[in-house]
């Protein structure tokens, strides 16, 4: 199959080196000149592990390339993915579409023979129908069919999450649509991923309802772990109990400062609008928006009752900025309401993160950036762990302690045990564990 890709973010570069990588040939768009040039060198822009070594085997055996010309790159395509951001629109949350019509538009000048239109992006019920329209109407000779089918990949685990998903979503609206997209996914469907076929619009509600529900799922055991702290219990302990209830699941129920990232934000508002707009309010999702935004400076809060009650003049350390381990993406992500709102009670903040810095520094200013996390203690009043990165799971405690004024440790991800840190001498503070 020849497979166009627009977009070479996080989910168009992947999702174009995976279908690579099962023999499909595959040319990826992205209207970034800058982007494909360092592609075209080889340089991955984007940190995702395994992601450099796949695309530069996938180049090198001649499956995968990169162009800023659309127009070239479906001359012979069977499928045109459009993996474009659908960021918050400014103001009122609704999914920002323009970057998925502007994609449509100039699909729809440049399409030769049959094309199903692949919506990839996250978008909201009736996009498909949209971008069917603005086709038919710019270029009525097109022969075209749209699909939508949502990626359900997360960062930091997006290769082996795209080669091996839990299932694979399809909507369509013609069986000539449906035959090329099972082409398309037969690698995985030998696998015996479960593929779904839908309709366009349930496909397109599907994604956000999963991710709202995921949102969700963090959300009530984040308000579990407030509970357990006054009441005295151990919310790692509360989750496993629930988790292996095979109808809870035990995946997702990792207290924290609140979800992060490109998506649960903005999907959980783009979906309470599109509920609002149908008169079906989502009042769960609305809640768990609101609980979720408070939660971040809440954690703020937290930092700074465990550093006695003011930060004022003190410098606190922070480890970890991205919005979760493995991936250099700072997209809404926790550490940045809880920086600002230190700096705002007078706080120093000193930080390290093992890959997101350059992203970071971005929308985090006057902040001491170190190079590695011990260098990121010297002389800090305490030290906050905001991501789970693995290089903070196994610090040298006894170096921890000497390089820090006084021995404070917040930890935000539960990564160490509170028995064991107050044995080491620390002022342990976590999520959802008496201590
Ligand atoms: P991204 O910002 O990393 O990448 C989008 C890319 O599209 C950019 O490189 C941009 O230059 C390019 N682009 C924009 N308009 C273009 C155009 N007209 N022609 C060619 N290129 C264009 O975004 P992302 O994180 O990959 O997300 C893309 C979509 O996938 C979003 O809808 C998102 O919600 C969804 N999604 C993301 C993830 C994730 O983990 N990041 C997972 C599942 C779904
Ligand atoms: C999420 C979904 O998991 C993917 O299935 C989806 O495709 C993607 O959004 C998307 O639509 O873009 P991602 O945002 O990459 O993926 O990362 P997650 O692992 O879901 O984490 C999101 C946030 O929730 C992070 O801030 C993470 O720290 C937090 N989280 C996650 C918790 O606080 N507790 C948990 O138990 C799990």
């Amino acid at each position: 199959m020849h497979i166009t890709m627009i977009g070479a973010g996080y989910v168009g570069l992947v999702s174009g080196a995976c279908f690579a990588d099962f023999g499909h040939d595959v040319i990826c768009v992205d209207n970034n000149p800058a982007k494909i040039e360092a592609l075209n060198k080889g340089e991955i822009p984007i940190y995702e592990p395994g992601l450099s070594e796949l695309v530069l085997k996938n180049v090198r055996e001649g499956r995968l390339s990169f162009t800023t010309n659309l127009g070239e790159a479906v001359q012979e395509t069977n499928a045109a993915f459009i993996a474009v951001g659908t960021p918050s629109r400014r103001g009122d949350g609704h999914a920002d579409l323009s970057y998925v019509y502007a994609a449509a538009n100039e699909l729809a000048q440049n399409l030769k023979g049959y094309t199903v239109i692949v919506d990839k992006s996250t978008v909201p019920v009736g996009t498909g129908d949209e971008v069917e329209k603005i086709i038919r109407e710019t270029n009525p000779d097109a022969d075209f069919d749209v699909a939508s089918n949502p990626e359900f990949l997360r960062e930091g685990a997006a290769i082996s999450d795209f080669k091996r998903p839990d299932r694979i979503v399809i909507g369509v609206e013609t069986e000539r649509a449906a035959d090329v997209m099972r082409e398309i996914y037969r690698p995985l469907y030998l696998n015996q991923a479960p593929i779904l076929m839908t309709s366009r619009r349930t496909a397109e509600l599907t994604k956000y309802a999963a991710n709202a529900f995921l949102a969700t799922k963090i959300t009530f055991i984040n308000e579990m772990a407030d509970l357990c702290e006054k009441v005295g219990a151990n919310v790692q302990d509360v989750a496993r109990g629930i988790g292996l209830d095979n109808r809870i699941g035990s995946k997702f129920l990792h207290a924290g400062p609140g979800y992060g990232g490109s998506c649960f934000p903005k999907d959980t508002l783009a979906l309470i609008k599109t509920a609002q707009e149908y008169e079906a309010p989502s009042r769960i999702v609305e809640a768990v928006v609101e609980v979720n935004e408070s939660r971040k400076s809440a954690m703020a809060d937290k930092i700074i009752a465990a550093c006695g009650g003011s930060v004022k003049g003190k410098t606190i350390a922070l480890l970890g900025l991205t919005f979760k381990p493995n991936t250099d993406d700072m997209r809404d992500a926790p550490s940045i309401v809880i920086a600002q709102r230190l700096q705002q009670a007078g706080a120093t903040i000193k930080a390290y993160d093992p890959e997101g810095v350059e992203q970071a520094k971005q929308v985090l200013t006057n902040i001491d950036y170190a190079p590695d996390p011990y260098s990121c203690l010297e002389g800090a009043d305490a030290v906050a762990i905001i991501t789970e990165w693995d290089a903070f799971r196994a610090l040298d405690l006894k170096r921890v302690k000497t390089l820090l004024k006084s021995p404070t440790l917040i930890d935000l991800r539960n990564i160490y045990r509170p028995d064991e840190m107050q044995r080491q001498g620390f002022h342990y503070v976590s999520v959802g564990r008496s201590n």
